[in-house]
């Protein structure tokens, strides 16, 4: 197991490095990644390479025998480049090209960027590949973060004007396809074709998707060149990895693709984040965990655990003593198998200087120290455990397509694709079930159950997909809005909603509208009342059966969640923003139908069961500020255990 931190010799008098590393040492790290921003530093002028300073760090490092992760440093190109080739600075939607100071603002698209990139990565790997210390190289820094996953400047442009040909070949077919003819948007040539720039009104939604199919493309086209150069380069005892950052259904961007070429998938968790008044759910915090676990369907690293308040020009909620050092935990529940905390020191210079890390600016080892040092010396005691396969009955599945075409026409001002998501993975993450989270484009056939958030789009494949899993005995979960557009982002035609499945859901949907307020919805036995948001669908059952129905007046005989036998198997759908108490009942009621493994806690308390050598251990966090007992077990405020299921008095 590898545990370390994240570590930038280069911003310290070199007084400080051998300390470091000493004290890093007796922390309990054997690892360190460095370099991810330091092209400058390796190249001060275009084509005089110097390793000198680096060289002496991974000597002073393995003399140690702490091994090192290296980025290469792509995410931030020297001044001298952006002087000399303006044409790499990337460009928001208001023409502006953005300016050398940040980072992260070059364009995926710019060829001379790439030729730059080409040269800078094969340098860096040429000079380290027989370096036995570095095991991992990481390609660049947080692909698409901090609104990097657009551009607009005329080489993305001419790009994506490449890629519509491409795809369809003729104008003809994407005139078809895009429908066009509505306000005489017909196109005689693809050089024509604008991107979704801001206009009056609204861009065409097909465009608009294949706008965020093109971002994508572009982000995955760069990584794949670096990826090609390092892995042709390397030695055979390196890998190779990409640091993800959080908001994954918020970009332009999808990660599977990325994820393929890499050896494992790393990610960068930090619950809260710039002026957050408090961290992110657990369960979301928990839900990021299983998507990035989903990419490759294999436990993954994590080489930024925050453990300071982070921020840039805002900063916000500080994790309470022990807080931090439990997601640390949760993160290796949820299939984290080796983890670098970021970072090691925070810099008192630059634009970080409110991303706290481990050690402050008075140098010293306090709070923070201690609780890494007492995470470390712990959690290599489960390291069998921790590296054992994750295995789910639970998928919860998404699609790009689909969030991109949200995200171009939200339809409700209430909606967000990852509350929609959430809704559905909540009540199975409170019955403390392991859940996957996974592309539809995976195999889901082990599976027993399937959540489905608010899939608008789909097509004849995957409703077969979906409905020989059915068949099969499987169990689906639909939201609302499923099911009515095709692979173009347009709503079908002379086809009932919920149109292709419309007979495994065994309903019409003959109304929808957007809410703003809560709609009352009571079973159909008038027994349990709840609630609804955001969206719903006036539902008419003819082979399903009605679990509850709208209350209010032109509705009260129509429809909010069905049930539909179909095959050996069971489909729900969920027709609008229902609330986590009812579906909790109704998913209780599923997971028991399967005799799902799960175990009952308090809401605060995540219990995370893993199995290694056919024996049950439990992943206890407390994500309160309050004690409390569990079964026989006393736990404080964020405090983490692990104990094997049979050392629990259950009574
Ligand atoms: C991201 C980046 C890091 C750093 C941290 C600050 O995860 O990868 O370089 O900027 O945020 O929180
Ligand atoms: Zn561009």
């Amino acid at each position: 197991m590898y545990l370390g931190v994240d570590y930038y010799p280069e911003h310290w008098d070199e007084k400080l490095i051998d300390n470091d590393l000493d004290r890093m040492k007796n922390m309990g790290c054997n690892i360190i990644r460095i370099g991810e921003f330091a092209w400058h530093l390796i190249e001060r002028k275009e084509g005089k390479y110097d390793f000198s300073f680096f060289d002496k760090v991974i000597e002073k490092a393995k003399n140690k025998n702490i091994k090192i992760m290296f980025g290469t440093p792509t995410a931030t190109f020297p001044a001298w480049l952006a002087k000399k080739a303006p044409s790499i600075l990337s460009e928001n939607e208001f023409g502006h090209k953005r300016v050398f100071g940040g980072r992260r603002q070059y364009c995926f698209n710019s060829d001379t960027y790439i030729n730059y990139t080409k040269k800078i990565v094969e340098r860096l790997v040429n000079h380290y590949k027989d370096e036995k210390d570095i095991i991992v190289w990481q390609i660049d820094n947080e692909f698409g973060h901090e609104g990097s996953d657009m551009c607009y400047c005329t080489n993305c442009h001419k790009k994506f004007q490449t890629f519509l040909k491409n795809k369809y070949e003729n104008i003809d077919n994407l005139n078809k396809g895009y429908g066009t003819i509505f306000w005489g948007q017909t196109y005689n040539e693809f050089c024509e074709i604008p991107i979704p720039k801001p206009t009056i009104t609204t861009h065409n939604p097909s465009l608009k998707l294949d706008w965020s199919r093109f971002r994508s493309y572009s982000i995955n086209k760069f990584a794949e060149i670096q990826i090609d150069i390092v892995d042709n380069l390397k030695g055979d005892h390196q890998s190779i990895t990409h640091n993800l950052p959080g908001g994954f259904f918020d970009k332009a961007y999808d990660q599977n693709i990325l994820a393929e070429q890499l050896d494992f998938v790393s990610y960068d968790n930090y619950p809260v984040w710039g002026g957050l008044k408090e961290p992110i759910e657990p369960a979301e915090i928990a839900m990021n965990h299983d998507y990035v676990r989903g990419l490759k369907n294999k436990n993954y690293w994590i080489v930024e655990e925050l453990m300071g308040a982070q921020g840039h020009n805002v900063i916000g909620y500080l994790p309470r003593p022990n807080q931090a050092k439990m997601w640390a935990y949760q993160a290796m529940a949820h299939g984290c198998e080796n983890m670098l905390f970021f970072r090691w020191r925070g810099m008192n210079k630059g634009a970080e200087q409110f991303c706290y890390g481990i050690i402050d600016t008075d140098n010293k080892e306090k709070r923070k120290y201690k609780e890494v040092n007492e995470f470390m010396t712990d959690i290599k005691k489960y390291e069998d455990i921790i590296k054992s396969p994750i295995k789910s009955d639970i998928a919860i599945l998404y699609d790009f397509d689909n969030t991109w075409s949200w995200k171009g026409q939200k339809q409700s001002i209430m909606f967000d694709f990852t509350t929609e998501l959430m809704r559905l993975y909540k009540p199975f993450y409170n019955l403390n079930l392991n859940i996957d989270v996974i592309d539809i484009k995976k195999d889901f056939k082990k599976y027993k159950v399937l959540a489905i958030p608010v899939m608008q789009i789909i097509d004849e494949k995957l409703k077969m997909k979906i409905e020989q899993f059915v068949k099969g005995g499987g169990t689906v979960i639909f939201s609302f809005r499923s099911g009515i557009k095709d692979r173009n982002n347009n709503l079908y035609f002379g086809l009932e909603n919920p149109c292709l499945i419309k007979e495994l859901t065994g309903i019409t949907i003959d109304d929808s509208e957007s809410l703003q307020e809560d709609v009352e919805i009571s079973s159909f036995d008038k027994r349990y009342k709840g609630k609804a948001n955001v969206w719903r669908d006036i539902i008419t059952n003819y082979s399903a059966e009605i679990l509850y129905k709208y209350t209010d007046d032109f509705y009260s005989d129509k429809a909010c969640i069905t049930k539909n036998k179909f095959g050996k198997g069971n489909v729900y759908y969920i027709g609008a923003g229902v609330d986590e108490d009812i579906l909790s009942e109704i998913f209780k009621e599923i997971i028991q139908k399967y005799d799902i493994d799960h175990i009952d806690s308090p809401r605060e308390l995540e219990v995370y069961i893993r199995y290694y050598k056919d024996k049950k251990w439990l992943f206890i966090n407390n994500h309160s500020d309050k004690k409390i007992e569990y079964k026989n077990v006393i736990i404080e405020p964020y405090e983490s255990i692990i104990k094997k299921y049979e050392f629990i008095e259950w009574k």
